[in-house]
């Protein structure tokens, strides 16, 4: 499937038609609703952000998307198939790494691959392709405890880039990181994306980062359970620090978020 509009010929690689997700909340056994009506198409490649006042339903999009919940209305689409359930396709990253502190940075990223059942032989060169991509080869025999936040982060990214998703979905991943290391890993993450060209979803609270990464920004709204506003970033990534234009947006999006509606 196609998109006819200024991406014209690029292949749409999430598609969410009318997506709906409402909870029962315990207490009160009242339906809750979370997400009404999103619609978002996401091409090949592209690096699409959402920001959003907590608890607009960032997360539970991301965990729909993911698979973690099958029960939802309206469809999710990946490369035109249902999501139904987990799969190595969609791979989740969170702000916390989520590694096992047990196992060393190899075995980390090893164990994902033999749970994804790639046979043992070609395991440790994958292992050794990903380390090396995000900077750590020399750590692989390293337990988690050793790491930094930032190091941590980069092996859990490398842990989701070797099983070859086809979206890499990413819930606010460098939130818990200081300033310097966070925008170091932008930079990165943007550096990878030159060489793997893998689609992206990308939550944070950071409008900067939102606005530095993005192909896309989308603005979430608690108010209106869904999408308030999009914008499209075609400033050159290299060319977006100290952007005047890049600037403005930041200012918009800004006031986006502190607005009602
Ligand atoms: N499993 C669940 N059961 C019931 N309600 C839930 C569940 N998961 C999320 N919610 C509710 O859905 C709403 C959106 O939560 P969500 O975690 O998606 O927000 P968010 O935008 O990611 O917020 P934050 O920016 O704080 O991470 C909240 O009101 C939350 O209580
Ligand atoms: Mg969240």
């Amino acid at each position: 499937m196609y998109i006819q509009n200024e991406y014209v010929d690029k292949k749409v690689s999430l598609n969410l038609i009318n997506v709906s997700k409402k909870y029962l909340q315990p207490h009160t056994n009242r339906i809750h609703t979370v997400l009404d009506n999103i619609n978002i198409q996401i091409l090949e490649g592209e690096i699409v952000t959402i920001v959003g006042k907590s608890g607009c339903g960032k997360s539970t999009l991301l965990n729909l998307i993911a698979g973690f919940e099958n029960s939802y209305g309206g469809e999710i689409l990946l490369n035109g198939n249902p999501v139904k359930d987990i799969s190595p396709e969609r791979i989740m990253m969170f702000q916390e790494s989520a590694l096992f502190p047990w196992l060393t940075t190899f075995q980390n990223i090893e164990i994902a691959l033999k749970m994804a059942k790639i046979p043992k032989d070609q395991r440790e060169e994958i292992v050794m392709h990903y380390l090396e991509i995000v900077g750590l080869s020399d750590y692989s025999h390293s337990y988690i405890h050793q790491l930094s936040g930032g190091m941590k982060q980069r092996v859990a990214l490398a842990r989701a880039l070797s099983l070859n998703p086809k979206i890499l979905l990413m819930d606010e991943p460098f939130a818990a990181l200081d300033i310097t290391i966070k925008k170091s890993l932008c930079k990165e993450l943007l550096d990878l994306h030159k060489k793997t060209r893998k689609t992206i979803l990308f939550v944070t609270h950071n409008i900067n980062e939102a606005v530095l990464l993005g192909d896309r920004v989308i603005v979430m709204s608690p108010q209106i359970y869904g999408i308030k506003k999009e914008y499209v970033i075609d400033i050159p990534k290299d060319q977006r620090y100290e952007n005047p234009t890049i600037k403005n947006i930041i200012n918009q999006i800004t006031s986006d978020l502190y607005e009602y509606n």
